[in-house]
């Protein structure tokens, strides 16, 4: 086999819905096998039953051994493997003073655990590819907000975790980058994300709209292919223009 002919593969975390769906949607219609990653056995085993080329594996990306279990099995199961998505997320916004610390860890765990954990369990795997982490921020780690003490914290460390990745894994050709969504509607951000936020969201917003799950998982998957060779360290905010912007907006909008 030329390595023109080598099938890649993806392992993408939280692929049971949301983003992380659309991202395999987007890798199967590349041409890639798909290693899909979930917590919730039973969304996973739904969604995988309708798509061919993909391995789903329930794994709860904040347990060391299950990590290490998955990884094994994706690597014997593909052979290989070519980029690892971290997008298992989860969010819970809340005030600084009835965060308790089981509501942090919770997040933390996920959110900032799961991406070290994973990552650092398939580097000997991607050095052999030379492959590629994609790991999802928000953009609440990007700028500071009230209810988002954990949440925002999580993502602005995902972000640094992203720039450690890149600054040590660049040796071995495997590169790092981080993909930092504005809101989509998914259970996730509509389980947090009252009429009122919704509302404040689309003034804040130059596109004055959410991002769709597929908007996000194109950058995500752009990032994962040879297109992005030579980009590694970054984050990519896919967040109709809310990063850029300052505050104050809608007031002064003709
Ligand atoms: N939707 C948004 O507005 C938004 C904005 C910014 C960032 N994000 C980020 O995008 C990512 C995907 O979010 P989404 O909106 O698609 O959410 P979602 O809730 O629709 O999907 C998340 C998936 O991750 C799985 N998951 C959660 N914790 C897990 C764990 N410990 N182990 C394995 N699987 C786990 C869930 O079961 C679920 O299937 C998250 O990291 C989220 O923080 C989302």
């Amino acid at each position: 086999m030329t390595d023109s002919s080598v099938q890649k593969t993806a392992i993408v975390t939280g692929a049971a819905r949301g983003i992380g769906l659309a991202t395999t949607k987007q890798f199967l219609a590349e041409g890639r096998r798909v290693a899909m990653i979930d917590r919730d056995a039973e969304a996973l085993m739904a969604e995988a039953k309708a798509l061919e080329n993909v391995l789903p594996v329930v794994c709860d990306v904040s347990q060391p051994e299950q990590v290490t279990a998955m990884i094994e099995q994706v690597a014997e199961t593909f052979g290989r493997i070519d980029a690892l998505v971290n997008n298992a997320g989860v969010a819970d916004f809340g005030p600084i003073e009835q965060t308790s610390f089981e509501r942090w860890r919770t997040v933390m765990a996920t959110n900032l655990d799961g991406v070290f954990l994973c990552t650092q369990a398939a580097t000997a795997e991607l050095r052999k590819t030379s492959g590629a982490i994609v790991n999802i921020a928000s953009i609440s780690g990007l700028r500071a907000s009230t209810l988002r003490v954990a949440y925002g914290t999580s993502k602005a460390g995902v972000i640094h975790l992203t720039q450690q990745q890149a600054a040590e894994l660049g040796e071995y050709g495997i590169r790092a980058n981080c993909v930092a969504p504005g809101p989509v509607r998914t259970k996730l951000a509509m389980a947090v994300h009252s009429q009122e936020i919704i509302d404040a969201y689309h003034d804040a917003i130059p596109l004055n709209r959410y991002g769709s799950e597929d908007e996000i998982a194109s950058v995500i998957v752009f990032l994962c292919s040879d297109r992005a060779s030579y980009v590694t360290g970054q984050t990519i905010a896919s967040d109709g223009g809310f990063q850029s912007t300052g505050v104050g907006l809608p007031a002064l909008r003709t």
